[in-house]
């Protein structure tokens, strides 16, 4: 396995694959990574020939300062894990690398058709302006043929997904296909994240709190006289009552515009809880 640090330097490296006829998996990550990832290389090294998995903490991507300096970051680790689950290369540029000090102080334009407005968008202003800039940059410099992303983050997926659908129309990314990969959990019902590596035991005990209400929702939902709205409110009470858990937004909404809805048909219900001082995300689909 080669670890890359330039752009120029992986687009030698990629021309050569493709000039060699093979098929290219990239991975995006901000490193850190954990079992939920391993399947996302995994599943990559099993579909392409070569798999490009990118490690880069994205400083545009964050809204919160603080949050970005206390992003784990591991790459010697990172480096051996991906190296026994058999990928090619990794790209790990630094943001100077990535980014010109214009490109790093103002905010990429994009046109989200509203995708944006919602939950974490609401939340973090800017957050998926960074998201699809680095994403389109490393779209374009692998120019993978299928690129891999969790559902966990479901908000950014849908963005991706719209992102590609919009620039396939001018046929930016060629014929790329996105794969969505469901999300990992511990055998707990814990959602992977790098995050949960600043939780301590007890908190990590605390948190399982969120996947048992969201599961324990799939239930609400099926009782008669279930509305989105209550079974939204019910869980929003639960979790809260739990000592250590502030949810900050728990909303039921269509699975591919994001919006409100009021059946549970195509439905998901993505919740950020703060657990202490981490924010926390999941979610679940009815
Ligand atoms: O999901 C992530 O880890 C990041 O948002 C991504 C897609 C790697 C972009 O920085």
């Amino acid at each position: 396995m080669q670890i890359i640090t330039t752009k120029s330097a992986l687009q030698a490296t990629i021309q050569e694959c493709k000039d060699a006829g093979k098929t290219i998996g990239l991975v995006p990550t901000m490193g850190a990574l954990h079992a939920g990832h391993a399947s996302l290389v995994k599943q990559s090294v099993a579909e392409n020939d070569i798999t490009v998995v990118s490690v880069f903490v994205n400083p545009t991507q964050f809204n919160n300062k603080e949050d970005l300096a206390k992003y784990p970051r591991n790459i010697e680790r990172d480096a051996e894990l991906l190296k026994s689950i058999g990928a090619q290369y990794v790209f790990a540029p630094t943001p100077e690398e990535m980014y010109s000090a214009e490109e790093m102080n103002t905010t990429f334009e994009f046109d989200f058709a509203g995708l944006d407005k919602v939950m974490e968008g609401k939340m973090r202003p800017g957050h998926f302006n960074g998201v699809v800039q680095v994403v389109s940059r490393l779209f374009y410099l692998v120019r993978p043929d299928k690129a891999y992303f969790g559902e966990k983050d479901f908000q950014q997926l849908a963005i991706i997904h719209h992102m590609v659908e919009r620039s396939s129309m001018a046929g930016t990314f060629g014929d790329l296909q996105i794969v969505d990969c469901p999300i990992v959990r511990e055998a707990s019902g814990l959602a992977l994240s790098s995050r949960n590596e600043r939780l301590s035991e007890s908190e990590k005990e605390t948190a399982l709190g969120i996947s048992k209400t969201l599961f324990a929702s799939l239930n609400w939902a099926k009782e008669p006289g279930a509305t989105v709205e209550n079974v939204q409110q019910r869980v929003i009470d639960t979790i809260n009552a739990i000592e250590g858990l502030e949810v900050e937004y728990y909303e039921i909404v269509d699975q591919t515009t994001l919006l409100p809805t009021k059946t549970f048909e195509h439905a998901i219900g993505c919740v950020t809880v703060y657990c202490g001082p981490v924010r926390l995300i999941d979610n679940i689909k009815y």
